[in-house]
């Protein structure tokens, strides 16, 4: 029987991951539900379902079988609490909030309520991160730097720290995740530094241009993670993780560099959306490698970062 799903925002990243899903055959688009009508209204019309302005709404009316909330990073809370209710499987675009309170109440409803998560960390699912996995699973890890250096995205709540968090918050949160994924440890101490003033010039631009997170993981390895997004035309992302002989770099042209010989890291990878549906249909989410509860100890490290920038002190976790 196919899965019956609703999407909760049908913006850019819905739309993505409604391109690859309707590659399968086991689904069903049901509903679509955006605040903007015309949104919601033209998905439906390419990928099917009745189309909604008003989630609670489209809660009432359908039978779901899971949703997609792929709205922007200060809109969750309300759909997550309806659909732990239901007992309604979720798929949750990171991050998965702004607010550190707010992500922690989510997830007693999920705990509460048992249903499956994944939240859409997908760099962990590919094959270079499940190869880098593998490699490191016999390796005392010393630490890592990572970058997410490049340009500003165009959607305009991500400019506004109350609505996107700021870029270590929304868009660096790919690399802190998957660098606490493989350096297996949960952080123990954060302290972080930001800067900004070149981009006076952009309305209702308050986040910062720059920052930079050094990371104590519980296992004595450390990190430092740099944002930016001032640069034009210029993109540095990726993750390079330290061994004594060995350096892994995810993302970039993954790598493995042993004693100086490197070679293209590779490995066999997951579709995560695949993933989500398979768990929903089985009713286990063994293979799903980011629930919501994981992610929240990601979304604690940038907090903690963002915390650290205004006070200047290291924050513990
Ligand atoms: N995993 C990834 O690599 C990746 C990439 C891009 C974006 N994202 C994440 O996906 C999320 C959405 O980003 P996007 O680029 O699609 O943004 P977007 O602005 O293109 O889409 C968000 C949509 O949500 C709608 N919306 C807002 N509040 C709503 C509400 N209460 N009910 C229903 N709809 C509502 C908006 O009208 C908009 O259409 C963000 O959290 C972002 O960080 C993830």
């Amino acid at each position: 029987m196919a899965v019956r799903l609703g999407f909760i925002g049908t913006g850019g990243m819905a739309g993505a991951h409604m391109k690859n899903l309707q590659t399968f055959d086991d689904v069903e688009f049901t509903a679509m539900c955006d605040i903007v009508e015309g949104k919601a209204a033209e998905r439906a019309k390419k990928y099917g379902g009745t189309p909604y302005t008003d989630f609670s709404e489209m809660f009432d009316k359908e039978e779901l079988d899971a949703v997609y909330i792929c709205t922007p990073p200060f809109a969750h809370g309300e759909q997550e609490r309806i659909a732990c209710e239901n007992g309604i499987p979720m798929f949750i675009e990171k991050p998965i909030a702004v607010r550190l309170e707010q992500a922690i109440i989510i997830n007693d409803y999920v705990q509460r309520s048992g249903v499956i998560t994944s939240v859409g960390y997908h760099w962990r699912y590919g094959g270079d991160a499940q190869k880098a996995k593998e490699i490191l699973s016999g390796e005392k890890i010393l630490g890592a730097l990572g970058y997410w250096m490049g340009g500003m995205p165009g959607v305009h709540w991500w400019r506004v720290r109350a609505e996107s968090g700021g870029q270590h918050v929304e868009q660096t949160t790919h690399i802190f995740d998957i660098c606490r994924y493989l350096v297996g440890s949960d952080a123990k101490t954060v302290h972080g530094v930001a800067a900004r003033g070149s981009m006076t010039d952009i309305p209702d631009y308050d986040v910062d241009d720059i920052s930079m997170v050094n990371i104590e993981f519980k296992n004595g390895a450390v990190a430092n993670i740099a944002s930016a997004c001032a640069m034009e035309g210029f993109g540095r992302v990726h993750l390079e993780v330290f061994c004594r002989g060995l350096v892994i770099q995810i993302g970039g042209g993954s790598t493995v560099n042993r004693k100086g010989q490197t070679e293209e890291l590779k490995g066999q990878g997951f579709d995560r959306d695949r993933v989500f549906i398979d768990a929903v249909k089985k009713g286990d989410s063994k293979k799903i490698l980011s629930p919501y509860s994981d992610a929240l100890e990601t979304f604690k490290i940038t907090m903690a970062a963002s915390k650290s920038f205004e006070t200047g002190k290291a924050v513990d976790l």
